[in-house]
């Protein structure tokens, strides 16, 4: 548990990262001058605009029909078996890195080899495929999720990697920060929200998790915590073992689809390239 002075530490570190976003969010005419010509105008219009305008739709349908309003974040567990199964099937898994490789119907991380291999250093990915294992546990944390997102939903994409204890924040070419161990937000086109399995306990050695002020603890593995994703929101790094984490991206539909369809990724996958994919 924090102690007082630790909660206002934690409070302050999200208000500072907040303020630093919102300065570095470009002004409207700023983006204007930015444009060098009309390629870049066409360009910039379609990786803002018409790339996310399904998922844009999508989601104002979504809300519309169902509650509006979704929590900041919602926890619950899964047993002590249901873990040891998962952990025994990753263990078991054949061990993969970040490549940027095009994942088929998906959307990936546009990484240079460069962040990649920083990544690679430390955090291993396991091949998902389509299994019996990742099947029942969507089935038995269903109800749970559709509690927490208030629609019914698809599984975008499920991913598990292992991360070594002390990973540093990396930086890019530029000097700016990435990786998961600073404040971000993902930046997911609206409609996208994550359910984070950890299946080691959420502690000083095995590292935690903060979304705004709250750093999530659980003294046993199993915790699984579902949150907005566009929120501010970092990892901790565990300071002696090794951090094993199951991350599932759901995304919010208007009738009910076939949850199971689409959620096998890869290193490199993130979620849905257009929305009406998960209604196919
Ligand atoms: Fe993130």
């Amino acid at each position: 548990m924090l102690k007082k002075d630790q909660k206002s530490d934690v409070y302050e570190q999200f208000i500072q990262a907040k303020k630093l976003g919102e300065n570095e969010k470009t002004s409207i005419l700023q983006k204007i001058k930015n444009v060098e010509s009309f390629s870049d105008l066409m360009e910039k219009i379609n990786r803002k605009i018409i790339k996310n305008a399904s998922f844009v739709i999508n989601n104002r349908v979504a809300s519309s029909v169902y509650r509006k309003k979704i929590l900041r974040h919602h926890c619950f567990y899964i047993d002590d078996n249901e873990v040891k199964t998962l952990m025994e099937h990753l263990n078991s898994s054949k061990q993969l890195k970040i490549t940027n490789e095009q994942t088929k119907g998906k959307r990936g991380n546009e990484n240079n080899e460069e962040m990649n291999d920083k990544m690679n250093e430390n955090q291993t990915w396991f091949e998902i495929k389509k299994n019996v294992i990742y099947d029942n546990l969507i089935f038995k944390i269903k109800p749970s999720i559709q509690e927490y997102i208030k629609s019914p939903f698809a599984i975008v994409n499920l991913n598990a990697w292992k991360t070594k204890p002390n990973m540093k924040v990396v930086y890019d070419e530029h000097g700016n920060s990435r990786g998961p161990n600073r404040f971000h937000q993902d930046g997911y086109p609206p409609g996208h929200y994550k359910c984070m399995i950890y299946l080691k306990p959420l502690d000083d050695d095995h590292g935690k998790i903060q979304v705004e002020d709250k750093i999530f603890e659980s003294k046993k593995g199993g915790l699984c915590l579902c949150f907005n994703n566009n929120l501010y929101h970092q990892s901790i790094p565990g300071k002696s073992g090794e951090r094993h984490v199951i991350e599932i991206t759901l995304m919010r539909t208007i009738v009910k689809v076939d949850i199971l369809k689409n959620y096998p990724g890869t290193p490199d996958s993130i979620h849905l390239k257009q929305a009406y994919q998960a209604y196919i």
